[in-house]
């Protein structure tokens, strides 16, 4: 008996942290230095720094939020307010020629959350926050 109650308690909290999470996940503001600049340090950074094949070859360096926005050697990247018509995203969600889909190579493609993320901080105007 006391363990189905504190099954019922397990499904319960299970249940309230998924609805939670799901709002969460709806529109919330997205910041650029907790959420956008992780991900770029664990999918871009280590070819898109200095001496790195991505840097040498795009001029793309994303160290930072200011070499994110200056963008590749033939320019940005990113269209503040438009994930849509961003070159970030075209590359992320592998639209583009397959030669240029980013991570570059074989490597694993970003998770749909985490591709939502940098969507959301473009559309919500790609800030220094
Ligand atoms: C394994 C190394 C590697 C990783 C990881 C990598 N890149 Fe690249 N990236 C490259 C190389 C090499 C080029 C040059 C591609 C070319 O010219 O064929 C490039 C080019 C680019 C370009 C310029 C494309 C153009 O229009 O010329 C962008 C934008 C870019 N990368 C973004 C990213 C992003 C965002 C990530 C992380 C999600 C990432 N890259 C991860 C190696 C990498």
């Amino acid at each position: 008996m006391k363990q189905r109650v504190l099954f019922a308690a397990v499904l319960l909290t299970a249940t309230t942290l998924s609805a939670c999470g799901d709002k969460k996940e709806a529109t919330r503001a997205v910041s650029f230095a907790n959420d956008v600049q992780p991900l770029l340090n664990a999918y871009c950074l280590e070819c898109h720094k200095p001496g790195g094949p991505g840097l040498e070859a795009s001029g793309l360096s994303l160290e930072s939020y200011d070499n994110l926005m200056k963008g590749t050697k033939f320019g940005p990247i990113i269209t503040p307010g438009s994930s849509l018509s961003s070159t970030l995203v075209t590359l992320v969600e592998g639209r583009a020629d397959k030669s240029l889909k980013m991570p570059h190579g074989e490597r694993k493609p970003l998770a749909p959350e985490a591709i939502k993320l940098i969507r959301d901080w473009i559309d919500q105007g790609a800030n220094k926050n």
